[in-house]
This record gives structure tokens, sequence and C-alpha cells, in this order.
């Protein structure tokens, strides 16, 4: 190649690179894949190897270099970096509208962005002539600290803004949100936790600490990412408006996050808001509130600001989903399958706007870890749907008066001994006769998804087993009316309408009775499959290890716990109770009225979606013999996206997945 020819190779390969970048952290519509894009990167790292001299700052080959600082040199801002006021509910978020109609005079409804609240570390990024010059921290404001060669190393930050399509301001100051995604915070912390390193509490925490590394080389192995949300400086703007600096950005390759919304009045930002705080438990990031602004920057100057931060926008928090409190004592839980957890007893507590009592331990291994002792002081935390858990003990508040604690070596309610196979971390009571397992054995089997006893809830379960009334599911099918009406708080109806409920019970697809056994392993959708292959159930208990694994989607584990559950010569008196006592599969499945069209695909939704709930969308895949997952993989069929979709939606366009719309799935459900 002569001179002219490796310039223009190297050009182009940097364009190239650079517009997947773009498509990737940007568009999240990246078109080759991960691999393809390494090839063109490593072809222009040879190139500039052999070339030193046609290297260039903002190459996609500099994100790392250069030796590690001594220190962090210090930047002043442009413009200040301003910090938000805060709003805890609606009627905060009332009185801010108010007060900005009453500054400004103005009557008509307002028009505002609500945007997303990260929840990270502020950081500024300055473009001269495109190519981004200084990065910093936010600091007191005014001053902040130059991060430059750690915020290269994010690759959603461009290096050189794109003019494709607007062009770019000779100076631009922007600021933005780095955070750490959720799922790469749990790994890390897991990998610190193996090493004997200090854990990070949040990935808030985590983003801090990685972005103060002096060796950016260290920065890098961190998976930061960045959204960009305000505009510091920009020289000689035309823009007008928040929102249309935000599409601005989006034009200019930086990464903005896509839920964003243009609402007019107040009413809708805090409808807006809600719909955030449903999000929040799908995200791959955390936030803690959504962002208001005044969407026109004459009215945001009209309204001005005060010492630290602006009259025109606001934070509308959510609810904390972190507290602190204090364990009073430890118990244990007797599962299902006999699994003994601890819990702890907590100091009541509102989390996220819900009392919270208890958090689970996990098991032995978990309290050890942590070193949680009876009286610490402890953060909980309570995230979406999941149980809370204790997120670490404050130790600088121990008195010295906290206690150990080792789970008991024979089980809390039945005496039995509690073993604790090798290299399983969870101990079992292993008497199947232990009240607290028949309790759930039998809850579990009137469940939702199982039986479906209408009447039967747990504390009646509870009074049922403690009087002896029952001490089996099949038992339910011989509860006389005056047995069942003569138990405490129990009027004649209520008894009446349970009765009922047994009875509608006795006539039951065969899919539901298998789950409702509470085999282990055996879900609701390996149910279905057993159900469809087998057709009843003595063919399914009488088969043998190697039928059973023979099933596509039925694996070792399953097939060892089917085969020694029927096995068991309990089990097996308690069906035939179960039948003597008129339980009828019914001749057709329910399942088979329902075309399995989906059999052997996986799904997965993401985004918010708006024509259906997840769980509805789930069933409907599992109605059809399908599989929901929740992360997308090479075994993934289809990713149904909604509106808002980011990472799962990036991955399934990365694994060449096919992606749908919701009125697409729809369709296909028929
Ligand atoms: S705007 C003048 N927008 O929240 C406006 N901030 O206390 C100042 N943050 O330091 C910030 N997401 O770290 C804005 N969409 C968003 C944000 C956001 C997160 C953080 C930012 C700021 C803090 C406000």
């Amino acid at each position: 190649m002569t001179q002219t020819e490796v310039r223009k190779k190297i050009t182009d390969l940097r364009e190239q690179l650079n517009l997947h970048s773009y498509r990737y952290y940007v568009l999240d519509d990246p078109d080759i894949t991960d691999a393809e894009y390494d090839r063109l990167f490593r072809e222009l790292q040879q190139l500039e190897a052999q070339y030193p001299g046609l290297v260039t700052p903002d190459s996609p080959t500099q994100r790392v270099g250069g030796a590690p600082l001594k220190g962090f040199e210090t930047v002043e801002h442009r413009q200040p970096m301003l910090s938000l006021d805060n709003a805890l509910n609606e009627q905060e978020m009332r009185d801010f509208d108010a007060r900005l109609h009453r500054l400004l005079e103005m009557d008509d409804p307002f028009e505002y962005t609500i945007e997303v609240k990260m929840d990270g570390v502020a950081v500024e990024l300055v473009y001269i002539n495109g190519l981004l010059s200084i990065g910093s921290t936010r600091g007191d404001g005014v001053t902040g600290e130059d991060i430059t060669a750690n915020l290269k190393t994010i690759h959603s930050i461009p290096l050189r803004l794109r003019d494709a399509e607007l062009p770019v301001p000779a100076r631009l100051d922007v600021r933005g949100e780095v955070y750490y995604p959720t799922a790469a915070f749990k790994k890390l912390n897991e990998e610190r936790e193996k090493a004997g390193e200090p854990t990070f509490v949040n990935p808030r925490n985590s983003a801090a600490g990685s972005l103060r590394q002096l060796d950016p080389k260290l920065t890098a192995k961190r998976p930061l990412d960045i959204y960009v949300y305000g505009l510091g400086y920009s020289e000689n703007s035309t823009l007008i408006s928040q929102s249309q600096a935000l599409a601005a950005f989006k034009k200019w390759g930086l990464r903005v996050n896509p839920l964003t919304k243009i609402c007019l009045g107040i009413e809708e930002v805090i409808a807006a808001h809600a719909e955030f705080l449903e999000l929040r438990p799908t995200l791959p990031y955390e936030i803690d509130g959504a962002v208001i602004k005044l969407n026109s920057f004459a009215l945001q100057d009209q309204a001005g600001i005060r010492s630290r931060s602006p009259r025109w926008a606001i934070a509308y928090k959510f609810p904390a989903q972190q507290e602190t409190t204090q364990i009073e004592k430890i118990v244990v839980q007797v599962g299902r399958t006999g699994a003994i957890t601890p819990v702890a007893v907590l100091q009541p507590i509102k989390v996220g706007g819900v009392e919270v009592r208890r958090a689970t331990l996990h098991n032995q291994d978990e309290i050890d870890r942590k070193d949680i002792r009876i009286g610490d002081w402890v953060i909980i935390q309570r995230a979406g749907d999941v149980i809370p858990e204790v997120v670490k003990v404050i130790t600088s508040k121990r008195t010295g008066k906290e206690q150990k604690y080792t789970l008991p070596d024979t089980c809390p309610v039945c005496d039995a001994p509690v073993v604790r196979i090798e290299d399983e971390a969870v101990a079992r009571c292993e008497n199947v006769a232990c009240p607290a397992q028949v309790k759930e054995v039998i809850r579990h089997f009137a469940s939702k998804g199982a039986m479906d006893i209408e009447g039967l809830g747990e504390k009646l379960v509870d009074q049922l087993v403690e009087k002896e009334l029952i001490a089996s599911y099949a038992d339910l099918y011989f509860l006389k009316l005056e047995q069942i009406a003569d138990l405490e708080r129990m009027a004649e109806k209520s008894a009446q309408n349970l009765l009922e409920g047994i009875d509608k019970s006795r006539d039951i697809a065969l899919n539901r009775l298998i789950y409702a056994l509470g085999i282990r392993h055996v879900g609701e959708h390996v149910a279905r499959v057993l159900a469809n292959h087998f057709g009843t159930l003595d063919k399914l208990s009488t088969a043998s290890e190697e039928e059973l694994q023979d099933i596509h989607e039925v694996g070792p584990q399953v097939a060892q716990s089917v085969n020694k559950f029927f096995a068991e010569p309990r089990n097996q008196q308690v069906l035939e109770r179960l039948f003597a006592g008129g339980v009828k599969v019914q001749q057709k499945l329910v399942d088979e009225q329902t075309e399995q069209k989906f059999a052997g695909m996986t799904f997965v939704f993401t985004g918010a979606l708006e024509k259906f709930t997840r769980d509805e969308a789930e069933k409907m895949v599992m109605d059809r013999g399908g599989r929901a997952a929740s992360s997308v993989s090479k075994k993934t069929n289809y990713v149904v996206a909604g509106p808002g979709a980011g990472s799962k939606l990036a991955k399934a366009e990365q694994l060449g997945v096919d992606v749908l719309t919701e009125d697409e799935f729809l369709e296909m459900v028929g």
C-alpha cells in the first residue's frame, strides 16, 4: 500500500468503527456482530502500530492509553454544575408547578420534560471542534476533577462528535450520568467477595470508585456506561429547548436515555412518574426518581436559579429501596422441601413505601460471609418484587453486645435432625411429616397455578394441620362440613365455600395436578411438558429416568427428581388417597385446547409493555407450550420489545434474534 492508501484505509476503518459504535450505543441498533467489530478494530490497531505517525487522539484505539496519574488536576466548569431540589410526593410536585406559574405569571399549563434520574455519578464532557477535550467530575459544582483519561475508556462516550446530520458547535459542554449496570455490579461484588476484597454498597459507589482510579487501565476493566442529559454550554447555540437539546445530542452521537417524555401540565408529569416507577425493576440500571425540567430554555432563563439549584427543575424522587434498621432476632423457616432458611426479624421499617419486618438471610454461608449478628444495624434492600434482604452490616454501629448466629441442629418445628449435604448451601429437615413442610406442601397444592382451591388461605391450612384434621393434601378431599365449621373464625358460610372450592378442584387438568404435587424442579412449565408427553399420571409415574430424559426440555435433574417422587411409598399412598377422594384428571388437557404452537420456543419480553402485562404475556407463551425467559441468549427465539427497550433489545439484534413489536406478538398468538 502507498502512504495515501494507508491513510485512506485508516480513515475508512475509523469511520466504520465510529458508525458501528454509534449504532450500538446511541441508536441501540447494531448491524454487525461483536466479532466483526473486533476484527475491524484489530485491523486498525495493526495499521496504526505499523504507522505510528498516523495515530490521532480520537482514534477508537486510543481509549486506554498513557501511564497512571499521580493525582487528578482540577478543572473549572464553564457554567456551574447545579444540583436539584427534591420533591417527595404529588403535593410537592403541584407546589413546584404552582410556584413556577406565580413566578412566570403564566396561567397556561407548562410544557415539561420528564427524564429518569440515573443513580450514578455526574460528569461533564467538553468537546472542542467536535473532539473530546476534557471530561470532569462535578466536584463542588464550580470546579471538578479532570478524569478525561478514565472517561475515554467508556465506549459509549464518543471521542469525536458526529456531524453527519447536524453541524457540531465549536465548543459544546454536556452533562451526563456515568453508571454501573446492575447485573455487572452484582458480578463485580461476587468477584471481590471471592478475592477477599471489600464489596461496594451500591452501583453508584462502584461507578464513583471506578472513575477515581488513577490508572485508566483499571477503569477500562469496569463496564461503565453513560447517559447524557443536559447542556452546560454551547457556542452560538440555536437550541431552544431541553427536548431539542436531547435530540441534537443523539444526532451528535451522545447516548441519551430513551425514557424521556414531554408532558403538558403537572398531572401528566405525575402520571409519567408513576410509569417510570413501575418500570424501575425491569431496568438494567438503578434510578432513584425522575427529573422534571421546564422544556423551554427561554422560560428556564426567566425562572432563574437559586444559589445552587435551578428554579425550573426538580427531582421527583422514588421511595428509597434501601433503609437502615436493626436485627431483633433470627428465626428459621421450614420450606416445602424441608429447606431451612434463616430469617432476620427486624425493627419494622418502611422501605419503598412498604413496611418490612423480616429479611431473608438465605443460608448459613451468607450469614457467615456477611458476618450478620443478632442486634446488628444493617442496610436492608427491597427491590421490585423480591424478598427483602440484608445488603450489609454497619459494623461501625456495633456495641459489642451483638451475638453470632448458627443454624440449629434440629428442626425447630418437628425436632428432626437438620441435614446439610456437602457442597450444598441449604440445610434441610428431612422429615417429610414435619408439620411445617406439610403446611407448605398443602399451600402449594392449593395455590393458583396448581389446584387453585378457593377459600383455602394460609391461616386455614395452619389450623387444619395443627388440629390434625389433615396430614396431607389428599385428606382435604375427606373433610366434613362440621369439622371445618368448628374451626376458629369460621362461619358456616365460609366452611361451605371451602368445601365447594375443594369439590371444584376434583376435576383437574393433568398439568395442574402434576405441578400441584410439588415435585422438586417441576415448575408450571415442566409440568405442562410432562402432561403433554405422557397424557396420564400413570404413565408419568412409571416412566424411567432415561425415558424422562429423552424428552426435550427435561434434564437429568428433573428426571431424577420425578423418578424419586413416584418411587416414594408415602407419595404413592397419598396419590391413592387423592384419587379415592374423588380427584379425576380431565379427559382432555386444558392446554391441548390451545394449540401448542410455541412448543420449544423461548421468548423474552423487554421494555415498557403497553398492550399486556408481563405476567399476561408470559402466560400466553406458556399456554402455547413456549417458555418465557428473562435474559437474551443464542437460544432465544423472539424478543418482544415495548417502548424504552434497551440492552436486551441491543443484545437481540447483536445475536440476530428476531425482534417483535407487541402487535406482532399478538398476531402470532392469534
Ligand atoms: S439535571 C440543573 N437530569 O441528579 C439540572 N440530573 O441532584 C441539574 N441526575 O447531579 C441536573 N439524572 O447527577 C439531571 N436526567 C437527569 C439526571 C440528573 C441523574 C443526577 C445528576 C445531578 C443530580 C441532581
